[in-house]
């Protein structure tokens, strides 16, 4: 078999997110069948494999093909005992390292819930991610979607007055914005340290496609030289502009999918479960080459 990509029928947007049939990702691959995907990612910006039966260590290859893989230090728990053992794999679940179900109110999982509001992965991160590559391991028996949104048609959509507004602009991303918008705060000082904002563009170019995107993320809570009231109630109007259903496709998870989205391109957002249910995803992360400051205005 050979590998094919279909668009998944979106909302009203023909050519976002496709489904990639006839090839087995948990084996090595030729030069040429990761040149496909990344020209697939490129097009479609999210791609969804079924049926693929990762193991951590086939997972962490197969997302290597696609550039150096992020360490998952978003985690509130890092430098703990993590109930996965490799520091590449971003523990996305609601399990204790016993794997039992986190009770509600566990800081970890409140935190977590971060995940519910738009955001583009690793935008705290002075360099941000490319890829997410989330691997289904189990999932509830309802909900738990993941909702993708098109920042490259949501750009192209905006008129030129606000296009040029926002050209020029630099936010400041962090995971205390995105969790204080949740009312959450149960940050220790080390937590703190770590999360200190960093500065993105608001406007991408993507090196592939030279297509321009909208850099936004919940984690982005500030815009420099701006009045905090005026930078907020901006971020708040595009994202809710990008974020419209005519540019989201929704992704409805089967246990062994495994999806990739391109964080340059697009914003994603979890949908809640039953709480008392096992979800367990495992996440690799692909770093871009450079911070967005490095990128052309
Ligand atoms: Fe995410």
């Amino acid at each position: 078999m050979t590998l094919s990509i279909r668009p998944i029928d979106p909302i009203s947007r023909p050519f976002f997110a496709g489904e990639v049939s006839g090839i087995d990702i948990t084996r090595p691959l030729t030069a040429d069948v990761v040149r496909a995907i990344d020209k697939g990612m490129d097009e479609f910006a999210v791609l969804v494999f079924h049926d693929q039966r990762f193991t951590d260590e086939t997972q962490i290859a197969f997302s290597a093909n696609f550039g150096e893989l992020e360490q998952a230090t978003g985690d509130l728990n890092w430098g703990q005992q993590r109930r996965i053992a490799s520091p590449l794999i971003n523990d996305i679940s609601n399990l204790n390292n016993d794997n039992s179900v986190m009770a509600r109110d566990d800081r970890k999982r409140l935190f977590s819930l971060g995940n519910r509001l738009w955001h583009s992965d690793s935008s705290f991160k002075a360099v941000p991610a490319k890829y997410s590559l989330l691997s289904a391991r189990s999932i509830p028996a309802a909900g738990g979607n993941t909702e993708f949104a098109d920042m490259r048609a949501a750009w192209d959509d905006l008129d030129a007055e606000t296009q040029a507004l926002c050209a020029p602009l630099i936010c400041e991303h962090s995971q205390l914005y995105s969790r204080g918008m949740l009312g959450f705060d149960d940050f220790t000082p080390e937590d703190v340290q770590r999360f200190q904002p960093v500065l993105q563009r608001l406007v991408r170019t993507h090196p592939s496609t030279g297509r321009k995107s909208l850099f936004l993320a919940s984690h982005a809570g500030a815009i420099q030289g701006w009045l905090m009231p005026e930078a907020r109630a901006l971020l708040r109007d595009l994202v809710e502009h990008a974020t419209q259903r005519k540019y989201v496709y929704a992704h409805v998870w089967r246990q062994w999918d495994l999806v990739i989205w391109d964080n340059r391109a697009t914003m994603h957002r979890a949908r809640p479960f039953d709480s008392a249910q096992a979800r367990d995803m495992h996440r690799t992360t692909v770093a871009s080459e450079r911070s967005t400051m490095a990128e052309a205005a």
